[in-house]
């Protein structure tokens, strides 16, 4: 056996050593690796939270930050999409309503799919069907969980296209999805989501491609369709301002790592990572003028074939150089409590954070 054939092995094999959590879901250390010719890819590498029922959790993160990834592999769908030709090396666990999704039955999952786990992909496209009728592709999606006949599901594919917002959905039920437009296409897609009333939600970047208006309505819906439903949402996006008022938890995520979580509030007004307050410095401000708006984190996302040793923010943190004796170039920080339910990976001691934090860069922001 070779090395990575070796480790392939063992980290293919999820092993359920504790026992079932008390929460909706609970991921616990999950890892997926991508080996390609370059070397192996750590799309996400050791990423645990929990969420609740009727609650939010949005994760944010720079692009190739793993947020797709991750919520591929809670779906396990891990293996879809663009790349997929290798096999993915997943690890950790997974706890859905009492069942871990890792160790399951690939079959189980896939029942599970749709009922007690649903994802608004990133790209409509790719999760709609070009041949197929937005109708049929809902019908299908519903008939998978229910008994019942085509007329039934017409009508409530119709009852959801309606819900979602899409004007005489009697009519537009028989479109194609290129006779959408991208909102429109969305909200289908959200439509086909929801049909079953997902236990889980997973809505990865549900706005990105759409227009300020169209965004603030999606959002909209998913909150009140959560409400309606009880269901647990994660919404993804790199911006922090979609998610600082709706989610109820935020986590941020760096080179597949959680470096920062906690309440939303916490995260938004006391952050406590350095990559978080470049992330705030970034977000678009409508009392800024347009030239002021964008201020990226400085610097390029970290190699994930080739992570950087200790803090893997460090070659673009501007504090790298406060924590005594280079252990933010040799130690990887863990995460540690720094308030109630707020934790953040990061050397610099409690007091120096708050320091900078208060006289720093809030003033600034
Ligand atoms: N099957 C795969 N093989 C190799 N690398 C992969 C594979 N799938 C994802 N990756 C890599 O994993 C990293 C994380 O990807 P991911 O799609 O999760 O990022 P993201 O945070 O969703 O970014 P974005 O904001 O652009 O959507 C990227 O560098 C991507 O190229
Ligand atoms: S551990 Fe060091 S490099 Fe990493 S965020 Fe904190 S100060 Fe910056
Ligand atoms: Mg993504």
């Amino acid at each position: 056996m070779t090395e990575l054939s070796k480790s392939e092995a063992a980290i293919n094999e999820p092993s359920v050593a504790s026992p079932a959590p008390s929460s909706f879901l609970e991921v616990r250390d999950l890892k997926v690796h991508f080996p390609t010719d370059d070397g192996l890819v750590k799309s996400v590498d050791g990423l645990s939270f929990q969420l609740e029922k009727g609650k939010t959790l949005g994760i944010v993160g720079e692009s190739g930050s793993g947020k797709s990834v991750t919520s591929l592999g809670i779906m396990g769908l891990h293996t879809a999409g663009q790349y997929g030709k290798r096999k993915a090396q997943i690890s950790g666990e997974i706890w859905l309503n009492g069942t871990e999704l890792l160790s399951a039955d690939p079959d189980h999952v896939r029942k599970m799919r749709g009922r007690e786990m649903a994802m608004i992909f990133q790209d409509p496209l790719s999760a709609l069907h070009p041949y197929y009728t937005i109708g049929a592709q809902i019908v299908e999606a519903y008939r998978i969980h229910h008994n019942v006949d085509k007329k039934t599901a017409r009508k409530r594919a119709i009852e959801m296209l309606e819900r979602v917002g899409i004007p005489q959905p009697d009519k537009r039920v028989d479109s194609y999805p290129h006779e959408f437009s991208g909102g429109m296409r969305q909200r289908a897609m959200i439509a086909m989501s929801l049909v079953n009333n997902p236990e889980l939600l997973i809505a990865d970047e549900p706005t990105t491609a759409l227009d300020v208006t169209v965004q603030a309505q999606i959002l909209d819906l998913i909150r009140d369709l959560q409400k309606e439903f009880g269901s647990a949402v994660i919404v993804i996006t790199h911006d922090l301002g979609v998610v600082a008022e709706l989610a109820d938890d935020i986590l941020v995520m760096y080179g597949g790592r959680c470096v920062e979580r906690g309440p939303a509030e916490k995260v938004f007004y006391e952050p406590r990572h350095p990559y978080t307050w470049g992330l705030l410095g970034s977000m678009p401000r409508l009392d800024r003028e347009q030239q002021e708006r964008l201020i990226p984190v400085k610097g390029s996302p970290p190699s994930l074939i080739n992570i950087p040793s200790g803090c893997a923010f460090n070659p673009r943190c501007p504090y790298a150089d406060v924590p005594k004796d280079n252990v933010t170039r040799t130690v990887r920080p863990e995460l540690t409590e720094v308030g109630g339910r707020h934790w953040a990976a990061c050397h610099m001691s409690q007091e120096e954070r708050e320091r900078i934090w208060t006289e720093e860069i809030a003033p600034k922001l």
